[in-house]
């Protein structure tokens, strides 16, 4: 089994301690950790595996779905990662995946299985239901998606999501859902393992919620593929962190709607900023939904690395260059962070356009 590198990871590897301001992470800034009780008292694992079978009924209820239907697990990418080696096993080992999109998404399943990419089309980076219809196979087990999308900040309306979903289910496979910036939506759709038994969703505290560091997701859906990945768990990081469990049952708690309130009108708030400080330059996007859009590279720079380079080099500010989504001629911008760096960022890199 092989992997690719993870490019976008390289890419902050290379430069993101180094450099004064991260205009390209894809989350909303972090909460400090005073705001909530970090005392999970002894530190043991999470008994059971899987988590807290209370907290986990209280999530799944979200889901109108059981306690059982849900695994915790150490982030969304954890939680993708457990479904893709579930889902993807014996002749049912293709999964049709909607592109662009977060490189661990197909990066995971090409590892374990087979891949039939499906491109959204710019500019408004739609989704062609047919074109996932025709690719999928008699052994496709897992149809993926990720919805809002990054890096295009597409939100796919319901009805698309919807047909997506009697694909999958026509097929007698998944649709999984990474719904890790859903929550940052002012209107967010039903997650999708709530539309039936052949929905999975995946989500996480890290986007909309400003948890990164809790490194505390799920995945919920169906029980065979949610004890599956339970199996695979116990391989990998056997229980949820204790600290995530603890922290999260407060963020989820009496703190969601505060924190979720805050951190969608930052959002807003930012988003403005980037609109109009990319009509300014003469710079397109899809107006996005969460904190990630895809902007077309500046007149002068020969594609979005070179660009993204330039910035860097000069300027200190991170960006994401658009090869990195299989999109040359973008680059993505990050827009959650502290509003005042997000200013002195928008600042350098005008300057880089400028000049
Ligand atoms: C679509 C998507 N899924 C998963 C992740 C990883 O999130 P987590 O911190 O929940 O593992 C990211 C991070 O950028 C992402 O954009």
């Amino acid at each position: 089994m092989q992997i690719e590198p993870f490019g976008l990871e390289r890419w902050f590897a290379k430069y993101e301690h180094e450099a004064d301001v991260m205009l390209a992470e894809s989350g909303i800034r972090s909460l400090p950790a005073s705001r909530f009780d970090t005392d999970p008292g002894d530190l043991g694992y999470v008994i059971p595996t899987n988590g807290d079978p209370d907290f986990r009924a209280d999530v799944a209820a979200r889901y109108d779905r059981e306690a059982d239907e849900v695994l915790f697990t150490c982030g969304t990418q954890e939680a993708n990662f457990l479904a893709f080696l579930s889902l993807l096993t014996g002749e049912r080992d293709h999964a049709v995946v909607v592109t662009p999109t977060y490189q661990a998404l197909h990066a995971v399943p090409e590892a374990v299985g087979d891949v039939t990419r499906v491109a959204l089309e710019p500019p408004e980076w739609e989704l062609d239901i047919d074109a996932v219809a025709d690719a999928i196979r008699p052994e496709t087990s897992v149809i993926v998606l990720n919805n809002p999308n990054n890096p295009t900040g597409r939100y796919h309306p319901l009805e698309n999501v919807e047909a997506l979903y009697d694909l999958a289910a026509d097929n007698d496979a998944y649709l999984l859902c990474d719904e890790v910036y859903r929550l940052l939506a002012e209107d967010p759709l039903p997650p999708v393992a709530s539309m039936g038994p052949h929905g999975l969703s995946t989500t996480s505290l890290t986007k909309a919620y400003g948890l990164a560091g809790l490194r505390f997701g799920w995945l919920v859906g169906d029980r065979e593929v949610v004890d599956a990945a339970w199996n695979w768990k116990d391989y990998t990081t056997i229980s949820p962190g204790l600290f995530g469990q603890h922290v999260a049952k407060q963020a989820l708690g009496d703190q969601e709607d505060d924190v979720l309130a805050e951190n969608r009108a930052l959002a807003a708030d930012h988003r403005d900023r980037v609109r109009a400080f990319l009509e300014e330059h003469d710079l397109e996007w899809y107006d996005p939904v969460g904190v990630n859009g895809f902007v077309t590279v500046p007149e002068g720079f020969e594609n979005g690395r070179e660009f993204c380079r330039t910035v860097v080099e000069e300027e200190s500010v991170v960006l994401a260059p658009g090869d990195l989504f299989g999109y040359p001629g973008y680059f993505r911008i990050g827009f959650g962070l502290p509003t005042d760096e997000l200013e002195v960022g928008l600042e350098r890199v005008g300057r880089v356009i400028a000049d």
